[in-house]
């Protein structure tokens, strides 16, 4: 009698767990459906990051709760932001699958070279957000470190008062299978001169120049397409209409300028004296990250001068926003100069080196990406 109640009991607590375990079941696969798809890591779209996976959830059990953003940026951004895919590229790495449109090869494919796969962090962020930076703190106060001048303002308030300026942005730069973003990366050397390379750099989705790069009366050989401008204050330039301006902030001055050249131009001077306004579309002006740079310098130029240049910063920039890259008119002189292309005599520009970057060292790095498959390089 006792055995058979028993036995009852038993029964009933079985059915009970089998019922629970079903209905967990349904619940996981109904929530694990994104991750079966095929390429997990690039197929969370915006609308998918906004049903997190279970399996993310792990990670997340550390982090406090997030505040619902109370920012232009919707909730599916700043899932994105938060950067949830790669760590399951780790934890399911699919071989078969690139993670871009591209017939030949991606960047941010990882397998060919280990010397690349060395360098290369497909976490880092290469722009600065709105919300949610999660800076880390060493790489910020390195940055911070670089300043000459010491400023009244913190990051944080600048950051504040210059997103009211300019637009926070919202591009998702990681790849997808679905798509192949080709960019050229336009230095400004001399070796660009009788080059005829102007339609093929045209040929690219993205084309980024830098400082006092000119196309006009050079087309034939610089093309005349740009999509990304590189400058610093103390390089500034107009920005055509439809361009993003892309800031280089080697301090934190340089976010006050580009707040104040969009708006007041109440900002004068830096450690020169600079441009007070510049034309650019302020919903299309992108600063870089703080932490990028050293990124840059710790993975990329391993420590060889004191901040990597911008050039450098353009091409490992381009790296993290594009599926290839093209890079064109690099190269410095024996002095480590830039010869511009626009310039007859090689010692006219106003931009020299200053003896703060490598030259050597960040020629190296460009050849062995070339020689990586990592990016083409003409020269
Ligand atoms: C570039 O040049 C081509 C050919 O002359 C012209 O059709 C095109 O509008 C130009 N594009 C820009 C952005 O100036």
């Amino acid at each position: 009698m006792l055995l058979r109640k028993k036995l009852c009991v038993a029964v009933v607590i079985a059915a009970i767990l089998i019922l629970m375990l079903a209905s967990q079941g349904i619940h996981k696969r109904h929530f694990q459906l994104p991750l079966a798809l095929p390429n997990s890591r690039t197929t969370i779209t915006s609308r998918e990051a906004g049903v997190r996976p279970t399996a993310s959830h792990a990670h997340q059990i550390h982090e406090p709760t997030p505040s619902p953003p109370k920012t232009l940026l919707s909730e599916a951004e700043d899932e994105i932001i938060k950067g949830e895919g790669e760590k399951q590229l780790i934890e399911k790495p699919d071989s078969s699958q690139r993670p871009c449109g591209c017939s030949e090869s991606c960047i941010s494919d990882l397998d060919g070279s280990k010397w690349f796969a060395q360098r290369y962090d497909p976490k880092q962020e290469p722009v600065l957000r709105y919300k949610n930076n999660k800076f880390d703190p060493e790489a910020l106060a390195w940055w911070l470190s670089l300043q000459r001048s010491r400023n009244d303002q913190t990051l944080e308030e600048m950051m504040s008062e210059m997103f009211k300026v300019i637009a926070p942005p919202t591009v998702d730069y990681r790849p997808l299978p679905s798509r192949c973003r080709s960019c050229a990366v336009v230095g400004n050397s001399g070796n660009l001169r009788q080059s005829a390379h102007g339609n093929l750099i045209n040929s690219h989705d993205t084309v980024i120049r830098m400082n006092k790069a000119v196309t006009r009366g050079f087309e034939n050989d610089v093309g005349n397409r740009t999509t990304h401008h590189f400058l610093y204050p103390e390089s500034a330039v107009d920005i055509e209409h439809g361009v993003s301006l892309v800031l280089l902030p080697f301090k934190l001055r340089d976010m006050e300028w580009v707040t104040s050249a969009l708006s007041t131009g109440q900002v004068k001077m830096t450690y020169m004296r600079v441009r007070e306004r510049i034309n650019a579309d302020k919903d299309k002006v992108l600063v870089v990250n703080p932490v990028f740079f050293k990124y840059v310098h710790d993975h990329w130029t391993e420590h060889h001068g004191r901040y990597p240049s911008t050039g450098m910063m353009a091409i490992v920039f381009a790296l993290h926003i594009c599926d290839q890259v093209s890079v064109f008119g690099y190269g410095a002189d024996q002095q480590g100069n830039w010869h511009h292309y626009w310039e007859d005599n090689r010692y006219a520009g106003a931009f020299r080196k200053t003896g703060v970057h490598s030259a050597d060292f960040e020629t190296e790095v460009i050849h062995q990406l070339a020689k990586e498959g990592k990016i083409s390089l003409h020269l």
